[in-house]
């Protein structure tokens, strides 16, 4: 497959302003099962078909870059049972989807904490990246067992490890060279975060990253998302004004 155009505007109406990097918290599989009647189990298992949809359509809206909140680091606190269901989640996702991801050109890696998950998911994880990881038409991140407080705090160890070590100086820190030391090192940083599902937090996702990210809140439970919201998003994206803590020209020059 020939590699797709991934610039920020590639595909998009003359005018308008693609992301290149979208992340989204992946939220509502237990209320979308309630609302059925089903067990949560059933919400979690509908989760990865909207996750199978939502990375088929990003490509072809011009997105390069998605990063997904498959499961955080405060997640483990729920019940042991939906820990298990949860867990299962990525092997049913690779099970299914792996060799389609890997045909279809898309790099797949997991970020987050290895510590916790099971010696049998590690591996899963550590092949789904080698397999992919000759691939540069489309990323797709999962986090899983990811927190951004943890994953500042282990970047800043290893940044102090360093400095013990000799290898670095205190003012040798900037923070292009402490992003370097998150787990997103090697994305762009993400233009739109996403949360379906009604709630308005970002819940630990992204928080260094999420600087001058555009956050998008939709009314729709994970399970029933698709390429629609997606597009959804990309509109009120494409609306937003972004000056990173700049003002206009025509401001400028009103203030002088
Ligand atoms: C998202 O759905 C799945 C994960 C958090 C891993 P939830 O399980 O949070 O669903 P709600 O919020 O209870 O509806
Ligand atoms: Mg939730």
């Amino acid at each position: 497959m020939a590699a797709a155009d991934t610039s920020p505007n590639a595909g998009a109406p003359e005018g308008t302003v693609r992301p290149l990097h979208v992340a989204i918290v992946m939220d509502g599989n237990g209320r979308w099962a309630k609302q059925r009647g089903l067990p949560r189990p059933l919400g979690h298992r509908a989760g990865v078909e909207a996750l199978r949809r939502t990375v088929s359509a990003a490509p072809g809206l011009g997105i390069g870059w998605l990063t997904v909140f498959g499961f955080s680091t405060e997640n483990w606190s729920r019940p042991a049972a939906e820990v298990a269901e949860l867990m299962a989640l990525p092997k049913r996702y690779f099970e299914s989807d792996l060799g389609r991801l890997e045909r279809e050109g898309v790099r797949v890696r997991v970020i987050g904490r290895r510590e916790g998950l099971s010696k049998e998911l590690v591996r899963l994880v550590e092949n789904a990246q080698a397999r992919t990881a000759h691939n540069s038409r489309f990323n797709l991140n999962i986090a899983f067992n990811y927190g951004a407080q943890g994953d500042i705090t282990d970047a800043a160890r290893r940044f102090a490890e360093d400095v013990a070590a000799g290898r670095r100086r205190p003012e040798d820190l900037d923070e292009a060279l402490f992003g370097s030391f998150l787990a997103t090192a090697d994305a762009p940083p993400p233009d739109l975060i996403v949360r379906p599902s009604g709630e308005q937090r970002l819940s630990n996702f992204l928080l260094w990253e999420a600087a001058y990210a555009e956050l998008v809140f939709q009314d729709v439970l994970w399970p029933d998302y698709g390429e629609e919201h997606l597009r959804a998003a990309l509109a009120e994206f494409a609306g937003r004004d972004r000056r990173y803590g700049a003002i206009v020209a025509d401001d400028v020059l009103a203030a002088g």
